[in-house]
């Protein structure tokens, strides 16, 4: 079983350059099942989630090419089937992003129910409305769900939730619904206005993306474009973070600022020098920081995608700090892996209390989802001695080359076979 080695200790120093956006990737490949048309996408990360979405959409019918290392070619101007089954979605709950754009292209669209997983339940049920309101007919049974609509009509959905993919889902369907269609309360996310500034470059009429009211006005038709994925903020906030746990000196390059004003709002309280330079960042910390609290929020809050690494930050800050989850009911599960480095965590109902302790020490630990997988590389780096890192395959899924860029800042960090136990994929 492949594992991540790490020596803790070094300083990060040099520069990290940031691929693009997986959270927006993700939802723009679903996205060109609406185009009669080729779309061109650029700045694409080499991520495991994207294979996985070109596997979807292949299933589709879709012919995917690769273009060069951060480019590729989807055509879906011919959709052969309606059904993504479910050993996709279960690999990958963002594979339920294609529903939206199938009902809206041919009016029907069949897959397995994404199941839960280890940050929480992750119902659809918001998706579903949606789709309900635009004139849908949903039926579940037997694991999947079915839902047909020869005619999708424009119409007002108010989400009790700003759930990003339920956002997109049904922003995608309304794209070629009769009429206008205005979601509340929408997810206001970055990746929504990048998705939305790819629908409308293929001929849609979305207006209002990146604030909690977004119109839609269905059109008839949409053809493939060139689209470049803005970068991934997530990454860019975790490479931070680690600059700032090893003590480093280090520019985080290829970043929108505007998309990290809460971690780096967060990092400076923390005592991190932080400063735009050019198209990135550059982190800087020398001494121990300051514990803070984090609250996690939709954006523009603290990213609940940056509280596992943070927390890792914070457990060798001085002071206590307290971490509060309010997206997932369930995304601690890197608080135990971390005590067994030596941290000092008490779990409250959706609060961690972090009290910072002067040293981790390096363990055998376990990667249980993505950004616990993040925070367990943080960790690493911080910690005495060696920290060995299993189900790296999770951070494989939202982490372009990560122990290839971390090496080049000088971090002592390897993937190596070592002997150990399979693990499930999901979220
Ligand atoms: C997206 O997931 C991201 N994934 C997640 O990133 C991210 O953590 C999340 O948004 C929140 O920012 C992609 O974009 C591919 P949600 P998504 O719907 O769309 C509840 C990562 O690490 N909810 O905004 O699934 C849900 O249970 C991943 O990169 C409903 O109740 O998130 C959760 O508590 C992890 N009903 C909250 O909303 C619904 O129908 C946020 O979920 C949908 C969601």
């Amino acid at each position: 079983m492949e594992k991540i080695i790490i020596n803790g200790g070094n300083p990060l120093k040099g520069t990290i350059t940031v691929s693009g956006a997986k959270n927006a990737v993700l939802p723009i490949m679903a996205a060109s099942l609406l185009a009669e048309g080729p779309c061109r996408l650029m700045d694409i990360p080499r991520l495991a989630d994207v294979t996985t979405m070109s596997e979807v959409l292949g299933f589709l019918g879709g012919r995917i090419v690769p273009e060069g290392p951060q480019e590729m070619e989807i055509d879906c101007s011919e959709i052969t089937s309606v059904e993504a089954p479910y050993e996709y979605v279960r690999r990958m709950r963002a594979s339920f992003l294609v529903m939206g754009p199938l009902l809206a292209r041919v009016g029907r669209a069949r897959m397995s129910l994404p199941g839960g997983c280890a940050i929480g339940t992750r119902p659809i049920d918001l998706h579903l409305k949606g789709f309900a309101a635009l004139g849908a007919s949903i039926s579940i049974g037997h694991g999947s769900i079915e839902a047909t609509a020869p005619e999708l009509v424009g119409a007002r959905v108010y989400l009790d939730f700003p759930s990003v993919g339920a956002t997109e889902n049904i922003m995608m369907a309304a794209a070629l619904a009769k009429g206008v269609t205005v979601i509340e309360n929408a997810a206001e996310e970055p990746e929504i206005v990048d998705l939305a500034n790819f629908l409308c470059s293929m001929g849609a009429r979305v207006m209002g993306a990146g604030t909690k009211i977004i119109k839609i006005e269905g059109v008839k038709h949409m053809r493939g474009v060139t689209h470049g994925v803005i970068p991934d903020r997530i990454e860019a906030g975790t490479y931070m973070v680690m600059a700032a746990a090893t003590g480093g000196d280090v520019l985080v390059d290829n970043v929108i600022t505007d998309h990290l004003k809460p971690v780096v709002a967060k990092l400076a309280e923390a005592g991190v020098q932080v400063k735009e330079e050019g198209s990135g960042i550059r982190v800087r910390s020398s001494r121990p920081l300051c514990a803070v609290d984090i609250k996690t929020l939709p954006y523009p809050g603290f990213p609940t995608d940056m509280q596992a690494q943070t927390m890792a930050l914070m457990t060798g800050a001085q002071g206590t700090s307290v971490v509060t989850e309010t997206v997932f009911e369930n995304r601690f599960m890197h608080v135990n892996e971390l005590k067994r480095m030596g941290a000092s965590i008490i779990i409250e109902g959706h609060s961690a209390v972090v009290k910072g302790v002067p040293r981790l020490t390096g363990a055998k630990v376990k990667a249980t989802d993505l950004r616990a997988g993040a925070a367990l590389v943080v960790a690493g780096l911080m910690a005495d001695g060696e920290t060995e890192i299993a189900a790296v395959q999770h951070i494989d899924r939202g982490y372009e080359n990560m122990v290839q860029k971390l090496q080049a800042v000088g971090a002592d960090i390897t993937r190596e076979e070592r002997d150990g136990e399979e693990c499930r994929l999901c979220d």
